[in-house]
C-alpha cells in the first residue's frame, strides 16, 4: 500500500500524474463531486494548522467524501500507543493524514495502519506543500519547469527538504539561499543533503543577493518553526535566529532588480521572513498559491484513492 510520508519513493511520473490530476479536478471540479462517495479521511493534528486543515477537509467534502478532525490532545493518542490508536482509526476510516512533531511517529502510524497515510507536515518533510508549490508554479511560470529557475531564501527546514525532493524528480533548477545548516538540526535529513551534493541542477549558496540572480520565483518560509514562534521558552533562541537571518529577508532591497514571482506557504510572519509590501506586491503568487492547497490535495487524494483499490 502506498503512503506519502515524503515524496522519496514517487516517481517522476507519479508526481506527473497527481499534478495533472490536481489540475484537471481545479478546471472542472463539479465532475468529480462524487470521487470519493463515502470515504472519510481521519485528519490527525499535534500542531496547528490553517491551510492543511481547511484544504483537506473542504477537498474531501468537494470530491464527496468527509473528513473528520482529530486533535491529539483531546484524543487518546496522549493516553495509550500510537500503534494501537492508529489501528483502530484505520478500521473507521480510508485514509489518514497526521501532521506531528517528529517522523519518527508518522513511520510508526505508516507501520500500524491499514489504510494510506498522508505527511500533513512533520520537522522532516512537508511533501502536500511541495506538490502544491510545484502546481503552482507551473501555472505562473513563461515556459516549460525544468526551464524554470526556483530559489528558495531562508532557513533549510522540512518545506525545503520537501521542494528538493520534488525539483530533483522534476528537473526544476533549484537554488537554496541559506545559511549553512546545522548538522544536528531537527530537519537535517542525510538524503536531502546528498541530493543538494551531487545534482547539479541544486545548489546552496550562503548569500541571499547571489542566490536570488536570475530567478524566475523566490520563496521563503518561517524561520523558526510553528510550535517554537510564541513559546516564551524559545525567545531567547527567537531574538538570535531573527538578527541571524535579517539578511535573508524578502524585501525590496534583496529583490531591486530581479524579475520573479514570489511566494510563501503561509502562514506569513509580517516583517520577518517577508517584508509586508511584498505579500500585496504584483509579483506575489501567495495567494493563489494557498488556494492550489485545496486542488493539490485532491489531485493526491484521487491518486492515492485509486492506489489503494478504494476507487477505480
Ligand atoms: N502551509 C501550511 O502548511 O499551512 P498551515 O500550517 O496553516 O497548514
Amino acid at each position: 500500500m502506498r503512503h506519502v510520508p515524503n515524496l522519496k519513493d514517487f516517481t517522476t511520473a507519479e508526481i506527473q500524474d497527481i499534478l495533472a490530476r490536481a489540475a484537471t479536478i481545479k478546471a472542472n471540479p463539479a465532475e468529480y463531486r462524487q470521487l470519493l462517495d463515502s470515504q472519510s479521511m481521519a485528519m490527525l493534528f499535534q500542531k496547528t494548522s490553517t491551510r492543511t486543515r481547511v484544504s483537506f477537509e473542504v477537498g474531501m467534502t468537494e470530491l464527496g467524501g468527509h473528513a473528520v478532525y482529530v486533535d491529539w490532545m483531546t484524543s487518546n493518542f496522549v493516553l495509550s500507543g500510537i500503534e494501537y490508536e492508529t489501528e483502530y482509526l484505520s478500521r473507521n476510516v480510508s485514509c489518514i493524514m497526521a501532521r506531528l512533531m517528529r517522523h519518527e511517529d508518522l513511520l510508526k502510524i505508516i507501520g500500524a495502519s491499514q489504510v494510506p497515510v498522508i505527511n500533513g507536515c512533520d520537522e522532516k518533510f512537508h511533501p502536500c506543500q511541495a506538490l502544491t508549490d510545484v502546481l503552482t508554479i507551473s501555472e505562473h511560470c513563461d515556459g516549460e519547469l525544468a526551464d524554470t529557475h526556483l530559489v528558495y531564501v531562508g532557513v533549510q527546514n522540512n518545506v525545503s527538504n520537501s521542494l528538493v525532493t520534488i525539483c530533483d524528480k522534476l528537473g526544476i533548477q533549484l537554488t537554496l539561499g541559506t545559511p549553512a545548516i546545522e548538522d544536528n538540526g531537527e530537519s537535517v535529513d542525510a538524503e536531502v543533503q546528498a541530493i543538494i551534493a551531487r545534482s547539479d541542477r541544486i545548489n546552496h549558496v550562503t548569500d541571499p543577493k547571489q542566490a536570488v540572480q536570475g530567478a524566475d520565483f523566490v520563496y521563503t518560509d518561517t524561520w523558526v518553526d510553528m510550535q517554537y514562534f510564541n513559546n516564551p521558552d524559545f525567545a531567547d533562541e527567537k531574538e538570535k535566529r531573527v538578527r541571524e537571518m535579517l539578511p535573508y529577508q524578502i524585501n525590496r532591497e534583496l529583490l531591486a532588480g530581479v524579475d520573479c514571482r514570489i511566494m510563501h506557504d503561509m502562514p506569513i510572519h509580517d516583517g520577518y521572513e517577508i517584508a509586508p509590501e511584498m505579500v500585496r506586491h504584483p509579483g506575489s503568487v501567495i495567494f493563489q498559491q494557498a488556494e492550489n492547497r485545496l486542488h493539490a490535495q485532491k489531485g493526491l487524494l484521487w491518486w492515492l484513492y485509486e492506489q489503494a483499490g478504494f476507487i477505480s
